[in-house]
């Protein structure tokens, strides 16, 4: 694998970013690097307020970006919906999807269309939103997925996948979502290659950055106050979107690719959890989700 300050010689003046979650944290740090080297970036985030804002930050740093703020709250079909109506108005030709946003360990609760928290936006959000811009990405374009090292934890139950039947679990759900992330992207690159096409499906996690996802503003103060400690010891946000950088741009990437931190080289090839590399898994997590979505994809 190249290395990471090697990424700085690709030509990103032509490319096309869209970034989901891009107003904070890794999702706003990738959106800054690629504004930085060139590429056009469609930055998503739920609220205008929040866009707006880090649109002026990275503008204030580099004042020629290419930046499109566009509204995206994943926890909504109707606005997954109306954003791929504008991205589809423009025709605009996506070269990367970063599928970044996401929210963890949140007390339970239900989308606008009734689907639990945790694995509505961060999975079934993100496999919505993928399904509904294929047509618009360019023929060898690049999806990352962002995944965790919290999918070891996750385990795949689909008879209970969204807690219908109780047993909620904050970080259950969350590892369950981010292992579906995982498996998604392997189940989605298999049946790419399968395909014949040259769109590349990899997933990324940052280790632990400090970035929007440690506060929810829930907790009680004692336990923030070990949170708030841990976090002093973690990597920045700016280090946390390495991997998703490399994914997004790794000249050798195959389907599958799972990046991480690394302290020497900054970002390594990981190894997933057996499960996510079960043909099984990946068959009826992608089966779960096409029924529970009805989206289609080209194969
Ligand atoms: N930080 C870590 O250590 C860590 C570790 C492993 C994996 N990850 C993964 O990295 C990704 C980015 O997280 P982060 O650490 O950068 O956290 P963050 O700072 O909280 O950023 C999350 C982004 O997702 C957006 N988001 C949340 N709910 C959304 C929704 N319903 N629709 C659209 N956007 C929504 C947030 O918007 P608002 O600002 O409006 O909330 C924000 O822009 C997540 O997928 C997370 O699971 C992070």
């Amino acid at each position: 694998m190249i290395q990471f300050n090697d990424l700085k010689q690709i030509d990103l003046s032509h490319t096309k970013v869209v970034i989901t979650g891009a107003n904070n944290g890794l999702g706003f740090e990738t959106a800054r690097y690629f504004a930085i080297n060139g590429a056009q970036v469609f930055m998503t985030s739920r609220s205008e307020e929040k866009g707006k804002a880090a649109i002026l930050k990275i503008k204030e740093e580099t004042p020629n970006a290419k930046l499109v703020l566009m509204s995206l709250d994943l926890a909504s079909i109707k606005s997954i919906e109306n954003f791929s109506r504008e991205m589809h108005k423009n025709k605009t030709k996506i070269d990367i999807l970063i599928n970044n946003a996401g929210i963890m360990a949140v007390p339970y609760a239900l989308t606008e269309d009734g689907y639990e928290s945790q694995i509505g936006v961060n999975h079934l959000g993100h496999f919505r939103l993928t399904a509904l811009l294929w047509d618009l990405l360019s023929d060898k374009a690049r999806i990352v997925n962002l995944s965790s090292m919290a999918h070891k934890q996750g385990s795949l139950n689909f008879t209970n996948f969204m807690y219908e039947k109780g047993g909620y679990s904050s970080f259950g759900s969350y590892s369950r979502s981010k292992l579906s992330n995982l498996v998604y992207t392997i189940a989605l690159g298999r049946r790419v290659t399968f395909s014949g096409s040259h769109i590349v499906v990899v997933a990324a996690h940052p280790g632990v950055a400090k970035t929007g996802l440690f506060d929810t503003g829930k907790r009680s103060k004692f336990i923030q106050f070990f949170i708030n400690l841990f976090l002093a010891s973690v990597s920045s946000a700016e280090d946390g979107a390495k991997p998703t950088i490399m994914a997004a741009l790794d000249p050798q990437a195959i389907s599958g690719n799972f990046y991480g931190p690394d302290k020497k080289t900054m970002v390594k090839l990981d190894t997933p959890k057996r499960i996510a590399l079960s043909k099984q898994a990946q068959d009826d997590l992608w089966a779960y989700s096409v029924d529970i979505t009805k989206v289609t994809y080209p194969f």
